[in-house]
């Protein structure tokens, strides 16, 4: 029965999610609040109690969500300043890369992305049956623009994916390079999920943020979640900005019911009280500056500027490489921090801004691993 699978999805590379927390916890044999998970650039402070009441006191667990998520889209038109009708919510900014490229790839057609980055924009296309295309990031993690412009003039991609800023270094193209790029004849997916972060982006990124370009433009898409800056990763919402031409077949080809009740009701009440998560995202980003001194004054470490709430950093110590100080951190320190065994990476580590107060247990971590 195994010839019945498609041809192009029989030797498919998965995606390496992180292990399950407490799986992690099962197999270090330490509890699960004992470990220091700086992993998956989550927020480590969760929800706001507004939140886990409004979850507490759900009303209508019972009934199937709103398919179009009305109120909560009608809150982030506001939010936005992007109108309702060109915003899709989903479960998860996933969940929409994966609606959009089923919603333009054909067997055979081509994406581009600018690795290092976010594994999910390859592997959606991979499942589309879709060629990857790659132009690799410079030594820096910068864009290489002109070998952009090249590949989509010679090979005409269906959409070029970005992660602005990127993951896993965190860098943010300058706003003149993107848009060099959203001349270029291709779909241009700007993936916003890191934004609320950025140095210079005023409040929730909106400086640096391209999402209000959107209704001007017909090759802008940009994605952006609730998974990073409002602790809700688990909960999966997402949502993007789309062009009129796009949004009319994703409302066809969506499911019906992709974000849940309680999905929908956290994202409606954290930006009804999103003032309360400005001073944290400001703190997450003092923990993001304190980690780049921290991280350079460790021997054997280089740490990358970031814009971010994670860092990414380069493990120079000689006898060392990242997976050895990954399951060492783990296995001796109860600490979690992500590794990628690819090309380019495999003497990085990124390493997410927990709370303060944690922090000098992972730099402690890292001298006793390092010998520092
Ligand atoms: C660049 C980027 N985009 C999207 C996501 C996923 O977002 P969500 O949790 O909304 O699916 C991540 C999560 O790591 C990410 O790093």
């Amino acid at each position: 029965m195994s010839s019945w699978i498609r041809p192009h999805l029989r030797h498919l590379p998965p995606y390496e999610p992180v292990e399950p927390y407490e799986v992690v916890a099962a197999r270090v044999g330490l509890p699960p609040e004992r470990l220091l998970k700086l992993d998956a650039n989550e927020n480590p402070y969760g929800p706001l109690p507004q939140v886990r009441e409004a979850l507490a006191r759900l009303a209508y667990p019972h009934i199937y969500p709103d398919p179009e998520s009305r109120a909560l889209r009608a809150a982030l038109a506001e939010f936005t300043g992007v109108p309702a009708d060109l915003l899709m919510v989903g479960a998860g900014a996933d969940e929409l890369i994966d609606l959009l490229l089923r919603a333009v790839l054909e067997p055979g057609d081509a994406v581009l992305v600018c690795p290092p980055t976010f594994g999910m924009y390859a592997f959606d296309a991979r499942i589309n049956a879709a060629r990857v295309l790659t132009v690799p990031r410079r030594a820096d993690f910068g864009l290489d623009v002109a070998a952009i412009a090249q590949a989509v003039e010679r090979h005409r991609p269906k959409a070029l994916l970005l992660a602005t800023p990127n993951n896993p270094d965190g860098s943010l193209p300058a706003r003149h390079e993107i848009e060099a790029l959203l001349d270029l004849p291709t779909l241009v997916v700007l993936d916003e999920a890191y934004i609320e972060f950025v140095d210079d982006g005023g409040p929730w990124g909106r400086e640096r943020s391209f999402i209000a370009q959107v209704p001007r433009r017909d090759n802008l898409v940009v994605l952006r979640t609730f998974s990073k800056w409002a602790g809700l990763a688990g909960l999966r919402v997402g949502y993007g900005a789309f062009p009129a031409w796009l949004m009319e077949v994703l409302w066809r080809i969506k499911q019906p019911y992709n974000v849940n009740v309680a999905a929908q009701v956290a994202a409606q009440v954290t930006l009804q009280h999103r003032e309360q998560w400005a001073p944290v995202v400001d703190r997450l980003r003092g923990v993001r500056r304190d980690m780049l001194r921290a991280l350079a004054d460790i021997p054997g470490l280089r740490p990358h500027p970031s814009q971010t709430n994670f860092v990414l950093v380069q493990v120079t110590a000689a006898g060392l490489d990242g997976r050895t100080v990954r399951d060492r951190l783990l296995r001796e320190h109860g600490v979690l921090v992500r590794y990628f065994d690819k090309p380019g990476l495999r003497d990085h580590l990124r390493i997410s801004a927990g709370r303060p107060e944690d922090m000098p247990r992972l730099y402690a971590a890292l001298r006793a691993v390092l010998g520092a």
